[in-house]
């Protein structure tokens, strides 16, 4: 059974997504969520199924203190599943191809620092984009620019405000995330 370990800064959803898909299926086993917000939904919901939780601060992050906590839980990949810090090259380094991400649209239209949760669907419908969509990626040093591992579009003609086409995006984030994950630890 291989290790994930999932970062999430917020509510969680998609890490729930991810530990129900995982809690009923022997690819993986989530072992632990890091999260930078003691604060955060995703606390409670990684407690219902049974998974241990480390929150850090910022500078927990970048001074090596959560790269040797995340190396104790032997991880095969690390999700971020709305982690909305920048991920420290130290981890890259450690983990090469083993960090993956998603974005809630359709880069590398959207992406880059700022761009994260309400500020990309606004500034979609900012520009009159008919689609938008979601991107599974490989993290790299840079916001966004890793390797594309999946997208999947959908029409947003009608969404009349941001949070309208947040929650479209969000279906294809739930519906394809985990299953993407478990492919790629099958390949
Ligand atoms: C998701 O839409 C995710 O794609 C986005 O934050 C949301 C988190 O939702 N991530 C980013 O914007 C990263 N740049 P969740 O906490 O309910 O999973």
């Amino acid at each position: 059974m291989k290790n994930i370990v999932v970062f999430a800064s917020g509510g969680g959803s998609n890490a729930e997504k991810i530990m129900e898909h995982f809690s009923q299926n022997s690819t993986a086993n989530i072992v632990a969520v890091f999260c930078n917000n003691s604060k955060a939904g995703v606390i409670e919901k990684a407690a219902d199924f049974g998974v241990p939780v480390v929150v850090f601060n910022r500078e927990q992050l970048d001074n090596g203190f959560v790269l040797r906590h995340l190396v104790a839980f032997n991880p095969y990949l690390i999700v971020l599943a709305g982690f909305l810090l920048k991920f420290p090259s130290d981890i890259i380094t450690a983990y090469p191809h083993k960090v993956i991400n998603i974005h809630p649209a359709l880069l590398p239209k959207y992406g880059g620092k700022g761009m994260y949760g309400l500020h990309v669907h606004r500034a979609v419908l900012e520009n009159k984009e008919q689609e938008s969509g979601i991107t599974i990626h490989y993290v790299d040093e840079n916001y966004d620019e890793g390797n594309i591992i999946f997208q999947k579009g959908i029409a947003i003609e009608e969404c009349l405000n941001p949070e309208e086409v947040a929650a479209k995006v969000l279906t294809l984030e739930h519906e394809h995330y985990p299953k993407v994950i478990e492919e790629l630890l099958n390949n």
